[in-house]
C-alpha cells in the first residue's frame, strides 16, 4: 500500500461512495487488465457491505468482470479529472490503458483486483455477486465490498475531510460529458 493509505473498516466502507463520487472499475482476467470510468455506483447494503455499479454490457471491463467475478472502485481524486475522462472516452478494446496513460496498480489483498493509488482518494476491493438474471437483464453490477482503504490525507476515522490543502484528492462529480464538480465546501448541519 502506498504512503498515506491506510485499510479502510469494512463497516465504514460504504462511507467512501456514499456521495456519488465518479468512479474507476478496475478489472483483470488471464492476461488482460483493464479500466474505465463510472458515474454511477452506490452502497445498497449495510452487513456485509454491498455496492451497485453499472457496467455497460458491451465494454470490455463488463467482459472481464464476468470472467474474473471482481473488480475495484478507485475513486480518482481532482487531480486525476483529465484521466478519468480519458479512460471513460477509449476502450480497453484497443489497447492498454494502463499502459497508455502510465497507470501504476497494486494487488487487491483479498482478490488479488489491480488498484489505484496514485492520485486515488480510495479504493474498494469488489466481489460480483452472480446473479444470472440480472446479469443477462442489466447493465447494474452488485458486489460485495472486501476490502477497503483510504487516503488518509482526505479520508481517516470512518469520516472524509474535505479541505483546501487538500484539493487534488477532492472527489470528482460527473457533470456530463467532460463537465466535473469537485466535492468542497463541507459543512456541518445544525442540531434543531
Ligand atoms: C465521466 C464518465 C462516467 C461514466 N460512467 C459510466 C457508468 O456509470 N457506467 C458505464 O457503463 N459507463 C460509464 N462511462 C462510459 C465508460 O467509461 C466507457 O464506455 C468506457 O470506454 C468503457 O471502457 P472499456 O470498454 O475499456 O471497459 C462513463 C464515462 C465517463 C467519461
Amino acid at each position: 500500500m502506498k504512503e498515506h493509505f491506510r485499510p479502510v473498516a469494512l463497516e465504514h466502507a460504504s462511507r467512501l461512495i456514499n456521495h456519488g463520487p465518479t468512479v474507476l472499475v478496475t478489472s483483470a482476467a488471464g492476461a488482460q487488465r483493464n479500466v474505465m470510468a463510472a458515474a454511477w455506483s452506490m452502497p445498497v447494503e449495510f452487513t456485509p457491505p454491498r455496492i451497485a455499479v453499472v457496467i455497460d454490457k458491451r465494454t470490455l471491463t463488463r467482459e472481464l468482470v464476468m470472467a474474473s467475478g471482481a473488480f475495484g472502485l478507485c475513486i480518482p481524486g481532482a487531480g486525476l479529472a483529465d484521466l478519468t475522462y480519458a479512460v471513460g472516452s477509449a476502450s480497453g478494446r484497443d489497447g492498454d490503458k494502463f499502459a497508455r496513460h502510465g497507470i501504476v496498480a497494486t494487488a487487491g489483498p483479498v482478490l488479488g483486483v489491480p488498484l489505484i493509488e496514485a492520485g486515488c482518494a480510495a479504493w474498494l476491493e469488489c466481489r460480483l455477486i452472480r446473479e444470472p438474471h440480472s446479469e443477462e437483464a442489466y447493465d447494474t453490477c452488485f458486489a460485495e465490498v472486501v476490502a477497503a482503504a483510504a487516503d488518509d490525507r482526505i479520508f481517516a476515522q470512518g469520516h472524509w475531510s474535505v479541505r483546501d490543502d487538500n484539493e487534488a484528492l477532492h472527489t470528482i462529480h460527473h457533470l456530463g460529458g467532460g463537465n466535473f464538480a469537485r466535492a468542497c465546501g463541507a459543512f456541518l448541519a445544525k442540531t434543531l
